[in-house]
């Protein structure tokens, strides 16, 4: 039985999981205890005093953060003592906090401003106090204004926890302040402006930088979606008004392991309404790229296809979603005939790597993020689940994961919030990587001599192994102490997850397959999604495409080719006006993930829903659309795809098996390198320049 407990809150019974606090107990039975430095997820650390409620049995109120719930505990939260002291807590904050609550913009969802109208505190009793601090805004992405702050702590917990501990307090009691190193401003510290302090302040004292009269709270609406700009898919929350993008914040549970995003899908956005956006289809006239309309550009698109049919050479993104993947694949196979379509794919993994999981990652499909909203139970009991929140052992193989340089950051925030919540952590790497520092053990070498000793060690200490994976295990190298410790780190872990780069993912299955789970990571999206829905080259791959003559090209979504590969005719379609655009000689806008709703399947397997936040821009049109419509054109009807289609495909039966021990060849796996090409578009159309101009001129002190 699940260890459930009963308690009485004001008077109502309910049953809690053991373990909670009473603030998320209180919450089950629909009652809200006022706090102000208590984050979901997080342990309390008792900073406010707000939270104060009183326990049958016990003389004096106890702090509801960190006091967690006993069976037959009775509670009462709403006591004239405890609402005494509350009202006074507002009232002290409110004397050193400016009363301008009319032209505030976090007004409306301000947790002071919140409790002052449930306390009727329109002023404060004690003398005001006014600290006239500095405000930090010399960086477009977020304003510090610590005359704001009610140092609740939230900012500086969340931004430790991930693992930038860009900030703490400095001084003591009302004359603390949270300050970065030295107290310089944001750009001269290690912030990687990622927000998680803006989304975790309850006051003013953190905001965007450009929020200022673009609208409150209320007026926004709000849409739920996914970042498309890397292989993490963070969860993300789109506020719209009069239909431009306003803010974007992480859309993940409160307290949620996977609340996160980096500076890209933060702040990325002002992108999609640049210059260089494609509004409308271009061709080439004389020699330049004139504007026409959609009707010309399908048919000359239609005519050009019919004649090249089979030898038409097709490159996609895999930052494409499941319905134009597979809306291309039958355009490819149904209307155009050819067999030469490849994906990026295919320059970072082998398609094979793409289809097989985790042993147990196939059972959740969908994000559960519930268990981890508890902080006080124990989350590290044997899940089975292949995802970083349940794990109580990460190794991360062949990967140089980093918040810093946003590589794949949001699952470096997950990894380093995991150690930080008492989880180990084994770092595989030829290299020193960035994690080494947080890791119980590093080991350096070759990645695959290290897996085969590991898998020794686990042997010797008893465990059974793969009689395949016995065959595969020749030549191991010497069982050093680290080796040893690792195993026995393997075999005491209850969850243990493996991260690995596609070069290694065959190596580290062995492993896997005698304990734990393992999921290989990659740079795009929806790199499984393209390869589940089949797009797969039969003929040409990308790299033959490229470097060999085409009669005809054509390209989709944000490929990383910046000169024009020689070929008779090319065809770019995507949204911005990229050097391979200029280079085409036609060209079709489409849609960005903002603008259209769909599906993907992110690193770890999961179905993630897309919901179009915005329109499109200009006469843009998403990519299945315009495959549909230039189909329509060459006198084929091409089905839409449905979301059963979707769930069956992403649907994976190939099990895990033992495999050789092998680097994968011929890949080339540098996400550091690949996802800052595949967003340059995005990060020169957006104040996201700012980060390369301040680095570039860093480079060159
Ligand atoms: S933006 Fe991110 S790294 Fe910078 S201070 Fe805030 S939480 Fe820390
Ligand atoms: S800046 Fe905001 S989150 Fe940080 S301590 Fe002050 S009020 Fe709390
Ligand atoms: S980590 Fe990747 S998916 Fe998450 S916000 Fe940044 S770019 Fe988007
Ligand atoms: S929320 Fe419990 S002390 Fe602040």
């Amino acid at each position: 039985m699940e260890d459930i407990v009963k308690i009485n809150i004001d008077g109502r019974e309910v049953e809690v999981p053991a373990g909670i606090n009473l603030i998320d107990a209180a919450e089950i039975a629909g009652i809200h205890i006022p706090n102000l430095c208590y984050m979901k997820g997080m342990k309390g650390v008792g900073a406010c005093r707000l939270c104060l409620v009183e326990v049958e049995g016990l003389k004096a109120p106890v702090i509801a953060c960190n006091t967690k719930v006993r069976d037959n505990m009775v509670v009462k939260t709403k006591t004239e003592r405890v609402q005494e002291v509350r009202k006074f807590v507002v009232d002290l904050l409110l004397s050193m906090h400016p009363l301008d609550c009319m032209t505030c913009t976090k007004s409306g969802i301000c947790n002071l401003q919140k409790y002052a109208y449930e306390f009727e505190l329109k002023e404060s009793s004690f003398t005001r106090k006014k600290f006239g601090y500095p405000v930090d805004a010399a960086n477009p992405f977020i304003k510090r204004d610590p005359d704001y702050c009610i140092l609740c702590g939230r900012c500086v917990r969340v931004c430790k926890e991930q693992g930038t501990s860009v900030l703490d307090f400095m001084g003591r009691g009302i004359e603390s302040k949270v300050v970065t190193a030295n107290d310089r401003p944001l750009q001269e510290s290690e912030c990687t402006f990622c927000g998680s302090c803006v989304d975790a302040c309850p006051v003013n004292a953190l905001l965007e930088a450009d929020r200022w009269r673009k609208g409150r709270e209320w007026e926004y609406e709000k849409q739920n979606s996914v970042c498309m700009l890397c292989g993490c898919a963070c969860n993300i929350k789109v506020s719209v008004r009069q239909g431009e993008i306003q803010k974007i914040n992480s859309g993940a549970d409160e307290g949620s392991v996977e609340k996160y995003l980096c500076a890209y899908g933060r702040f990325g956005f002002d992108s999609l309404s640049s210059e260089s956006r494609l509004s409308v289809p271009l061709k080439r006239v004389n020699g330049e790229l004139k504007e026409t309309t959609w009707e010309d550009a399908l048919d000359i698109v239609s005519t050009k296809l019919r004649e090249t049919g089979k030898n038409t050479c097709i490159i996609s993104s895999a930052s494409i979603m499941n319905e134009d993947a597979i809306t291309l694949k039958r355009f490819a196979k149904d209307v155009i005939k050819t067999q030469n379509i490849d994906t990026t794919i295919s320059l970072y993994s082998n398609i094979d790597t793409l289809k097989r999981f985790a042993k147990d990652v196939i059972k959740t499909q969908n994000i559960d993020t519930t268990i981890s909203l508890y902080s006080n139970i124990d989350i590290f009991k044997n899940s089975g689940r292949a995802d970083i929140n349940s794990s109580d052992l990460i190794i991360v193989i062949g990967l140089d994961l980093s918040q810093w340089d946003r590589v794949l950051p949001a699952i470096d925030a997950a990894v380093r919030r995991r150690v930080n919540r008492g989880a180990k952590l084994i770092v595989i790497n030829e290299l020193e990587t960035g994690l080494s520092s947080v890791a119980s053990i590093n080991l350096r070498g070759n990645e695959i001599e290290i897996i085969k000793a590991i898998i020794l060690s686990l042997k010797q200490n008893g465990m059974k192994i793969d009689k395949k994976t016995e065959e595969y295990l020749e030549n191991v190298q010497e069982v050093t102490e680290e080796i040893k410790k690792s195993a026995e780190m393997i075999l005491n872990s209850k969850s243990p997850l493996i991260l690995v780069s596609p070069l290694f993912f065959n190596a580290a299955t062995n492993i896997a397959i005698i304990k734990g789970n393992v999921i290989a990571v990659y740079p795009e999206a929806n790199a499984r999604g393209v390869a589940l829905m089949g797009i797969e080259t039969k003929e040409k791959t990308y790299n033959e495409i490229i470097n060999s003559t085409s009669d005809l090209l054509y390209t989709i979504g944000n490929v990383p080719l910046q000169n024009r590969p020689e070929t008779n005719f090319l065809i770019v379609q995507g949204s911005y006006l990229t050097d391979l655009a200029k280079n085409a000689d036609i060209v079709l806008p489409a849609t960005e993930y903002l603008e259209t709703s769909g599906t993907i399947i992110d690193y770890a397997g999961r179905i993630r829903y897309l919901n179009k936040a915005i329109d499109s821009y200009g006469a843009s049109k998403s990519h299945r659309e315009i495959f549909r419509e230039i189909a329509k054109k060459m006198s084929t009807t091409l089905k839409m795809p449905v979301e059963s289609e979707i769930k069956k495909a992403s649907n994976i039966k190939a099990k895990l098996s033992a495999m050789p021990f092998e680097k994968t060849k011929d890949l080339y796996f540098e996400p550091e390198k690949f996802i800052e090409i595949l967003n340059l578009t995005v990060i020169n159309n957006s104040r996201l320049l700012w980060l390369k101009e301040s680095a570039e001129a860093g480079a060159q002190k």
